[in-house]
């Protein structure tokens, strides 16, 4: 299915990291408008040097997604420049696992709760009276099959995702009827360059690739998706 994003405009959280530079580059190809956060700046130049002809619809922001005020500022800047905000898609999170709780510094915890929780609650936040006022709009959040698969070593992670469900799914009802969605999509494995390094003996065939997960998130963006709200899609590929 061919998906236009012509003159949307799309803020992609975290849009230069393995994922998030897949989500960036998909939507820039279908013609939206793309503002993506970042924290590296080779990184930004990197995804600048991959859109090719796109670039002049890519714009950077180096920001702390967790910073409430800063995403304020950022949505309001993006609104007042484009007079639209139709797209937030979350791709920042994190992983930390392979201890017990009890052996767990608290500042994992606190740093899944900022990574996996926070920053969907605080762009939700910014995101959503911008979207309420022209009844229109699209949330996408990441979390990951760790949400609902709960297993030893990975007790901050998967509480992390599950509550970003949960906030997810509670924003949808709140959104009820608004013209505003919220979708979720959870991932197990993504091909990413770190993956590959962590596993290097996996059989990467079975990982979707960034580019096929950006598909789905396109779709749930898309007004094709307008009777999917409050959903959590799995993107497992074979993994
Ligand atoms: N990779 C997987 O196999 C997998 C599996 C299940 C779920 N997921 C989820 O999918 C999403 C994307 O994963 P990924 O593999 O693409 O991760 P990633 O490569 O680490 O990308 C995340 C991006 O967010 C940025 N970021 C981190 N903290 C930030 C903050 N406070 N403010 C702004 N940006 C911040 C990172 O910047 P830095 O590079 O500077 O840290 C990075 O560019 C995450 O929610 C992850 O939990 C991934």
């Amino acid at each position: 299915m061919k998906i236009s994003c012509t003159g949307k405009t799309v803020l992609v959280a975290g849009g230069t990291g393995g994922l998030g530079r897949g989500v960036s580059l998909a939507f820039l190809e279908e013609g939206a408008k793309v503002i993506v956060t970042y924290r590296n700046e080779t990184e930004f130049q990197a995804l600048k040097a991959a859109a090719g002809v796109q670039v002049a619809a890519l714009e950077g922001m180096q920001a702390d997604v967790t910073d409430a005020s800063a995403m304020d500022a950022l949505i309001g800047s993006i609104v007042g420049r484009h007079g639209r905000l139709d797209v937030v898609i979350n791709t920042v999170g994190g992983y930390a696992g392979g201890l017990k709780l009890w052996e767990m510094d608290p500042d994992v915890f606190e740093r899944m709760l900022d990574l996996n929780l926070r920053t969907g609650f605080v762009l939700a936040q910014a995101a959503v009276p911008a979207m309420l006022k022209r009844a229109n709009g699209a949330i996408i959040n990441v979390a990951a099959k760790a949400a609902f698969d709960h297993a030893a070593g990975a007790s901050a992670y998967a509480a992390s995702k599950a509550a970003a469900v949960a906030m997810m799914d509670c924003l949808a009802a709140d959104l009820k009827g608004t013209g505003v969605r919220v979708n979720t999509v959870l991932p197990s494995i993504i091909d990413t360059q770190t993956n590959r390094k962590a596993m290097p003996d996996a059989n990467f065939a079975k990982w979707p690739k960034p580019e096929e997960i950006a598909q789905v998130i396109l779709f749930l963006a898309s007004d094709a998706a307008s009777a999917v709200h409050g959903a959590s899609l799995p993107v497992y590929g074979e993994s």
